[in-house]
């Protein structure tokens, strides 16, 4: 297999493969169906964000009832809009872990009995591993080995990428991930779930530098971020600033800055340690409009090329699930009959099934 945008590639092992994927890790059911050949045909999201809203997160037994009904009508619609039949595909990808386990079943019960009708192979990939492999779906691939810095609601890492399917986590956060510090600063001003774009929004009419707030861990060598300190601090900030319009957005747009400035300072640590010249960002913070700038111009001066996803992509999709099921059914990997799903799954644990050349 060669290595690149996967419309240019065949497989050495299967030739064309054709493959239809299926997340429900989270709050977003998502279908998407892509081919060796001509890369991504169709897809679909649908965020479950309006069904959480009041309650301020997402309730995990909503979550996986809304996937039930969901899944199987999106799975018919993209099928349609690909201009496929299950004829023409090679096998199911879902999303197997980690995630919410009621969430993850319903996608994997799916995908695996789909599999199983339509006479082909199911494959169950890892959500974070997937998140690392979406800028695969961009014209211009990265280059391996490179460095990935993760942001997502439920991790905030540092990887060393020395090829796919073998990740070394350099470090990682000790309490709340990057989007949980957005979330939670969102919600302690007043923001709807999830906080992080919203926080983003409000922080354009803001000041940066208007109140002093912690840079965690940025101060002590290492690679490892936390995140719950910054919390308590915004936490003050709106008890001792009010709510005036102004104040908040003065408060966005400083929580934001302390978030952004935090993985960038140990981003460039990572990049000056690995010696890598490229770095992947991937998960929902990466659509940050501040932290792609920030981190862009870093890397710039420092020679790195920075290889994003496309915005639709930063956030939970099946896209990117289907580029992970490509590969790994290349590689000639398949799920038994048993139906797998599991809430906690190191990555570090994966394998390099995958032969990128
Ligand atoms: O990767 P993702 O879609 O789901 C997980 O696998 O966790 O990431 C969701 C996280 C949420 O915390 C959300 O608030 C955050 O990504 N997020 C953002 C932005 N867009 C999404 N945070 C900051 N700025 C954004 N523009
Ligand atoms: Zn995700």
């Amino acid at each position: 297999m060669t290595r690149g945008r996967p419309r240019k590639r065949d497989c050495q092992y299967h030739g064309r493969m054709r493959v239809l994927a299926i997340e429900s890790s989270c709050d977003e059911s998502a279908v998407a169906i892509l081919d060796s050949a001509d890369g991504l045909l169709a897809h679909q999201i649908f965020s479950q964000i309006d069904l959480h809203r009041i309650y301020g997160g997402v309730v995990p037994e909503l979550a996986s009832r809304d996937h039930v009904v969901r899944l199987l009508p999106m799975v018919e619609e993209t099928l349609a809009q690909a201009g496929t039949t299950p004829a023409d595909l090679s096998g199911v990808a879902f999303t197997a872990g980690p995630g919410l386990i009621g969430a993850l079943l319903t996608g994997a019960a799916l995908a695996r009995s789909l599999a199983y009708a339509w006479g082909i192979p199911a494959v169950g990939v890892h959500h974070l591993e997937v998140h690392l492999l979406a800028p695969l779906l961009e014209a211009e691939p990265p280059p391996l080995p490179h460095l990935a810095l993760l942001v997502s609601g439920g991790h905030t890492m540092l990887i060393d990428v020395e090829r796919i399917g073998s990740y070394h986590v350099l470090g990682e956060t000790r309490d709340d991930a990057a989007g949980e510090a957005f979330d939670k600063s969102a919600k302690l001003l007043g923001l709807p779930y999830p906080g992080g774009p919203e926080l983003a929004r409000l922080a354009i009419s803001g000041r940066a530098d208007a109140f002093a707030l912690p840079r965690p861990m940025l101060d002590r060598p290492g690679l490892e971020f936390s995140f719950s300190g910054l919390k308590t601090a915004v936490r003050l900030a709106v008890e001792q600033g009010g709510d005036a319009p102004g104040t908040r957005a003065d408060i966005a747009a400083s929580a934001q800055a302390a978030i952004v400035d935090t993985l960038i300072g140990k981003t460039v640590r990572a990049l000056q340690q690995t010696g890598h010249r490229a770095l992947v960002v991937a998960g929902g913070v990466g659509a940050n409009r501040m932290l792609r700038e920030k981190l862009s111009a870093r890397a710039d001066a420092m020679g790195v090329r920075v290889y994003y996803p496309r915005l639709e992509f930063c956030t939970d999709n099946a896209a990117m699930i289907a580029m992970a099921g490509l590969l790994r059914l290349e590689a000639g990997e398949a799920e038994t009959l048993s139906i797998r799903a599991r809430a906690q799954w190191p990555l570090s644990t994966l394998t390099p099934s995958i032969e990128l050349s």
